[in-house]
């Protein structure tokens, strides 16, 4: 079914679209678009924050990958006046200031990186946090379609792929860290907490969304 999805995306949506965070679910995703020589280029975004582990398999990826893998770097005047004006912790202090970091790493390199695109895909799966639960294989509501092929994979499923097909990973996954982004934003988890947790630990749950992903609620809507 994940085959078919990427299929579909890459006959009927070009130009099309991976965003990798080079996460288990992403590395799977990349691994069938070359198995099935998919039309479909890559794009990381390198936030200028990654973890070394990451910007490793990112130099692997690019060497071995059949499918085109683009870098997309923020502004390197924007995040230096950042860091000037509110420090390397910014993130920490408040909600406003971890949003406006995403801003200036993130999501002004995503809207470069969709810029043309018909649709893209991500390896969002529903089992990830509650406010994932009803993600679909494909989302027609917003301007631009998106693809989550792994929808309805469990992470043992992720992991069952990535073991028999022997996929290149993220060291990280095997020192407890299930969900990876940025260095200062991302820890290890322990037994029993949530897949997220380690992710913008200090935050309230309903938060915990860099923007990449989060829905345009209609005035007044309920959250
Ligand atoms: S996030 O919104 O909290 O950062 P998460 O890390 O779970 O999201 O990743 C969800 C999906 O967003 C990934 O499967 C990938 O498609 C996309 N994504 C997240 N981070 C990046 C990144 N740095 N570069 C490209 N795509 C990304
Ligand atoms: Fe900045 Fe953290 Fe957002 Fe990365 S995840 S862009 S370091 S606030």
């Amino acid at each position: 079914q994940a085959r078919d999805t990427l299929r579909r995306a890459a006959t009927d949506f070009t130009p099309v679209t991976q965003a990798s965070s080079l996460g288990a679910e992403d590395v799977v995703i990349t691994h069938i678009i070359n198995e099935l020589a998919l039309d479909i280029g890559v794009f990381v975004l390198d936030t200028g924050a990654l973890h070394p582990e990451t910007l490793a398999l990112l130099e692997r990826t690019r060497a071995t990958s059949r499918a085109p893998v683009t870098v997309y770097r923020p502004a390197q005047e924007a995040v230096v006046q950042f860091v000037q004006r509110e420090g390397a912790d910014a993130m920490y202090r408040s909600i406003d200031l971890r949003k406006a970091c995403c801003g200036i790493r993130k999501m002004e390199p995503l809207a470069r990186a969709l810029d043309g695109k018909k649709a893209w895909i991500t390896g969002l799966r529903r089992e990830q946090s509650a406010a994932r639960a009803e993600v679909p294989l494909l989302d027609a509501s917003e301007p631009r379609t998106k693809f989550n092929p792994l929808a309805n994979w469990t992470w043992g499923d992720v992991w069952h792929y990535i073991g028999t097909r022997g996929v290149d990973y993220n060291p990280l996954h095997d020192q407890f860290y299930p969900s990876i982004g940025c260095a200062p934003c991302t820890r290890a988890i322990s037994l029993g907490e949530d897949f997220r947790a380690g992710r913008w630990w200090w935050e309230d749950e309903a938060a915990k969304e860099c923007g990449l992903h989060v829905k345009k609620k209609t005035e007044g809507a309920p959250a």
